[in-house]
């Protein structure tokens, strides 16, 4: 098992089972159940910190890649702000504690009602992607009230060099105002003539799991001539950095993206203070996915199927990205990993797979814990109840400590909107 794709405060005890943040985790899983997310908490912290040494508190969390209250508020604690997308997430920020002006309101379609929450939460930034969205903020900002504090959302018409579907920096985007056609410096014209707004920064996101740095560099020069002109406060760059999920990939570490960032914003002359919204580089590698084995289904010259008791309804992303992970046994992490099995869930479609081709031990067997690294980014943010699988439940270790953060789904879970 590659250790690097583990958590930060992984090691191997005595009994040989995989210890996260001190817990083991083979108890973990006894205790809770499973499927169940482990957490290294330590990991998730020295994350923010790596973030907030870079950028202080132009550190903003993406909280789309992993939203809890207890996230929140340790993400907070550590001195980061929160980017929400949706009510749901404000929704969910502001329950958890996190001041409004803590806040960056994001959304490609933020509805009237969500643009209303967030002026009431009076959030820290409402990042705009639209003329209807100013129309909107507009309408809801009563005159003699403080105007609302905007970035604008732009795409730069740069490739960020990633799945397509994550790829956002292109002109060809439904994020933002392209700067390429001029439709952006209207969007500044037009904000700037607005009583109802306050337009304090630039924004850009173009893409996610970006592993060339050089895009950012691209994005940031771009930018560089586009919004230096205006001399607003901001200029934020959005989040993307890739993070490895199997064998052989490499990434830079949040403090090496950073200092690259830093460096071409100095390179190109910009004097706006630079902000980032890592999601994945903070969240992914903290955690581990640990499932128990079902089935074990072998097809002489065909292949072999290993079913777990999760799928793509705690983790999507092999199935709409073609994502990879690696699997390995918690109970003992170094055995070596000479078959190859197809990881499966549990759901009623032949598309539910969790790994392709999958290295495990060759001891693999029905009641076996089989764990996916790597899992702590948009695995629970994009999980579903589909098939009526109840969601997995999320604990955060620490010190020896195992705490229960979100606790799985109940069968009545599934019935609390259901009216007749
Ligand atoms: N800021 C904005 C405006 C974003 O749209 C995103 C991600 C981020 C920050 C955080 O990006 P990160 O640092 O996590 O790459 N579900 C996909 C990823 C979608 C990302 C959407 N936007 C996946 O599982 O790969």
């Amino acid at each position: 098992m590659p250790w690097h794709l583990l958590p930060e405060n992984a090691s191997v005890g005595d009994n040989g089972h995989l210890y996260i943040g001190g817990c083991d985790t083979v108890e973990v899983a006894q205790e809770f159940g499973t499927p169940v997310f482990i957490y290294d908490e330590d990991h998730l912290r020295a994350r923010c910190r790596e973030a907030v040494r870079s950028f202080g508190n132009s550190a903003t969390y993406a909280t789309k890649a992993f939203l809890c209250k207890a996230m929140a508020k340790l993400v907070h604690s550590e001195g980061m702000k929160l980017d929400v997308a949706t009510g749901g997430e404000l929704h969910v920020a502001l329950a958890a504690g996190v001041p409004g002006p803590d806040l960056v309101m994001h959304g490609n379609n933020k509805s009237e009602s969500e643009l209303s929450e967030a002026l009431a939460a009076e959030v820290g930034h409402i990042v705009v992607d639209s003329f209807e969205e100013l129309d909107r903020i507009e309408r809801l900002v009563a005159a003699g009230s403080p105007p609302a504090r905007i970035l604008l959302r732009v795409t730069p018409g740069v490739e960020a060099h990633t799945h397509e579907f994550i790829s956002t920096g292109q002109d060809d985007s439904k994020f933002g105002f392209t700067v390429s056609t001029g439709v952006a410096a209207a969007a500044v014209a037009r904000a700037m003539a607005s009583d109802a707004v306050e337009l304090v920064g630039i924004h850009a996101h173009i893409g996610s799991q970006v592993f060339r740095v050089d895009s950012f560099a691209k994005a940031l020069e771009v930018l560089a001539g586009f919004a230096e002109p205006y001399g607003l406060e901001h200029l934020v760059i959005g989040g993307g950095l890739g993070v490895p999920y199997v064998e052989g990939e490499e990434a830079p570490s949040i403090s090496q993206w950073g200092k690259i960032l830093i460096q071409a914003a100095q390179d190109v002359g910009i004097k706006a203070k630079l902000g980032i919204e890592p999601g994945r580089s903070i969240a992914a590698a903290a955690a581990i996915t640990v499932y128990t084995v079902g089935t074990v289904k072998q097809l002489e010259g065909i292949r072999t199927y290993i079913a777990v008791d999760g799928g793509m309804s705690d983790n999507p992303r092999p199935v709409l990205y073609g994502s990879g992970y690696e699997g390995f046994l918690p109970a003992d992490p170094l055995a070596e990993r000479t078959i190859t099995a197809r990881v499966v869930g549990k759901h009623c479609e032949t598309g539910d797979l969790l790994i392709r081709d999958a290295a495990l031990p060759a001891s693999t067997a029905v009641g076996d814990l089989l764990a996916t690294p790597v899992t702590g980014a948009y695995g629970h943010s994009m999980g579903s109840n589909y098939n009526k699988v109840l969601r997995p439940p999320i604990v955060f270790c620490r010190d020896g400590d195992a705490r229960l953060v979100v606790r799985r789904e109940t069968y009545a879970d599934l019935l609390q909107t259901d009216l007749s």
